[in-house]
C-alpha cells in the first residue's frame, strides 16, 4: 500500500507549510507510534488541521466521530469546536481507548468528547440527536451504512467527513469486494440528491459533504 498518493515533495511540503498541530497532538503521534500497532492509522497533521478548521469555521455544537483510534482526530475536531460543544466518538479497541483518554484527559478540549465502546453501528442506532458534523474513519466496508444513518441524523447544513475515500488510490483499478464497495460509496454520495460535496485529494483523500 503507497504511503502517498501524491509525490512524497509535494507531501512533505503541504506538511511543512501547515501550522503544526500542538504539543499535545505531537505527544499523542509519538505515543501512538510508540506503543500501538499499525500507527499509521492515524490521521495526521494535513486531515487534523483540515478537521480543526472546518469545526472551527462551522463551530458544531453535536458531533461524531465514528473510529477515533487514539484520539489524534477526535482532538483535533474538539479543538475546532465550541467550548459547550460535544463530540461523540465510536471505538471498538480498548487499548486505543486507554491511550485516547489519557490525553482527553490533559487536554482543554477533552472534556468535549465522549467515548463510546462498541461497534459503531450499534452506537448509531441508539443515538436520538441531531447532527452537525461528523468525521468517518473506521470499517470501510460499512462506509455506506454509516453515511445513510449518519446523514439521517445530520441537520440541514450539517457536514458529514469521510476518511481513506481514495482507498490508497484503488478505487481508480479495483481489484477487491472492498474496493468496489469504496468506489460505489463515492459514486452514491456524487449522486445524492440530498448533499453537496467535494471529493478532496488530501493524503488518502477526504470526501467533504454538507447535507442540503
Ligand atoms: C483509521 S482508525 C481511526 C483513526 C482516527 N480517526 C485518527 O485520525 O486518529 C480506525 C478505527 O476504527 C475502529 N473501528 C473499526 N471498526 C469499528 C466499528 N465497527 N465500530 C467502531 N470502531 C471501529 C478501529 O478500532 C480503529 O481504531
Amino acid at each position: 500500500m503507497p504511503e502517498f498518493l501524491v509525490d512524497e515533495a509535494i507531501e512533505d511540503y503541504a506538511y511543512v507549510s501547515t501550522k503544526a498541530e500542538p504539543p499535545l497532538l505531537q505527544e499523542l503521534i509519538d505515543a501512538t507510534n510508540e506503543h500501538m500497532g499499525w500507527p499509521q492509522k492515524l490521521s495526521g497533521r494535513l486531515v487534523g488541521r483540515s478537521l480543526k478548521m472546518l469545526a472551527a469555521l462551522t463551530q458544531p455544537k453535536q458531533a461524531l466521530e465514528i473510529g477515533m483510534f487514539t484520539g489524534y482526530s477526535a482532538l483535533s475536531i474538539a479543538e475546532g469546536m465550541p467550548v459547550d460543544g460535544k463530540l461523540i466518538c465510536c471505538e471498538t479497541n480498548p487499548r486505543a481507548i486507554e491511550m485516547a483518554q489519557r490525553f482527553f484527559d490533559r487536554s482543554e478540549h477533552g472534556h468535549k468528547i465522549e467515548v463510546i465502546f462498541g461497534r459503531a453501528a450499534d452506537t448509531l442506532a441508539n443515538l436520538d440527536i441531531e447532527l452537525d458534523f461528523t468525521f468517518i474513519d473506521a470499517d470501510k466496508r460499512s462506509y455506506l451504512h454509516y453515511y445513510e444513518e449518519v446523514k439521517k441524523r445530520t441537520r440541514s447544513g450539517g457536514l458529514i467527513i469521510l476518511d481513506n475515500v481514495l482507498w490508497s488510490g484503488k478505487v481508480i483499478q479495483p481489484e477487491s469486494e472492498l474496493d468496489d464497495i469504496l468506489v460505489e460509496t463515492n459514486r452514491l454520495i456524487a449522486a445524492d440528491p440530498d448533499v453537496e460535496n467535494v471529493f478532496l485529494t488530501v493524503r488518502d483523500g477526504m470526501n467533504v459533504v454538507r447535507k442540503l
